[in-house]
């Protein structure tokens, strides 16, 4: 492929900076900090459900939860923000407070997120058991991401690092049209909840881009069919991916 002038002048500016040690340096942190951290290996199966507000994930976590106990898998339901004593003060803060900015908004769920993972979910991952968060980083990715504007990559980039590169074995996105989500819930529950339709749309977009982009560790179902059908639909996943209904 023909280096266009841009390719030429970037590769001078990093024959410069090679010259240079403390440059050479610094570009080698800014370029570690740019790349996906590696997978952490676990022996639990760790599974997100992601979604507009009113889909129907907290049914689905807890339709989920019951299928797997039967099957004698020990279970963690667990959300964000708040799955830990230190997320439900952060949930308060980010969710129920006065105004915030939409920077500290994002570094505030990744903090939850990252306490989260260190304190609760690699720990029961380590011993074994099954994972089911409500929301995990692809709502961060997507609320702060598309809804606030802050930049997808960005944000991403800021719950890789947060969260060690954990990443689920399987996200289940229950779609649903914002509209229908907003009827279901018959109010304003909190500061998210209240955002516009243009802000609720960019999230369902994004969230159904990123599915898009890796659909072996997305399922997208639904959120319009009946609950039990949902189920059914992720148990036949669950049951593959995650290789836990023998
Ligand atoms: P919650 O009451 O848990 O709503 P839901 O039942 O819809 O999950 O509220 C969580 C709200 O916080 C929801 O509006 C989405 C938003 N949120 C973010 O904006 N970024 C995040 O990273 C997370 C985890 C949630």
């Amino acid at each position: 492929m023909p280096r266009t002038s841009g390719a030429v002048g970037a590769a001078y500016l990093r024959r410069g900076i090679r010259r240079s040690g403390a440059l050479w340096a610094a570009w080698h942190r800014l370029r570690r900090v740019t790349k996906p951290e590696p997978p952490i290996p676990s022996r639990g199966v760790f599974i997100a459900l992601e979604g507009g507000d009113g889909a129907g994930k907290s049914t689905q976590a807890r339709l989920l939860c019951g299928w797997l106990e039967e099957l004698g898998h020990t279970v963690v339901v667990t959300r964000e923000p708040g799955g830990t004593a230190f997320g439900r003060t952060v949930r308060e803060l980010v969710l129920h407070g006065d105004h915030v900015a939409p920077r500290a908004e994002a570094l505030l769920f990744a903090a939850d997120r990252a306490h989260h993972v260190e304190t609760l979910i690699l720990p029961a991952l380590g011993r074994g058991e099954v994972v089911i968060t409500d929301r995990y980083m692809d709502s961060s990715i997507a609320y702060q991401g598309a809804g606030r504007d802050l930049g997808v990559d960005e944000v991403r980039e800021l719950n890789v690092w947060a969260t060690g590169g954990l990443v689920p074995a399987l996200t289940v996105l229950v779609d649903l049209p914002a509209d229908v989500g907003r009827a279901r819930r018959g109010g304003v529950h909190d500061r998210l909840e209240s955002e516009s339709a243009d802000f609720h749309d960019a999230v369902r977009d994004l969230f159904l881009t990123l599915a898009d982009a890796d659909p072996d560790r997305y399922l997208v179902v639904d959120g319009e069919l009946p609950p039990e059908q949902i189920h059914e639909l992720v148990r036949a996943r669950v049951a593959i991916v995650a290789g836990v209904a023998r």
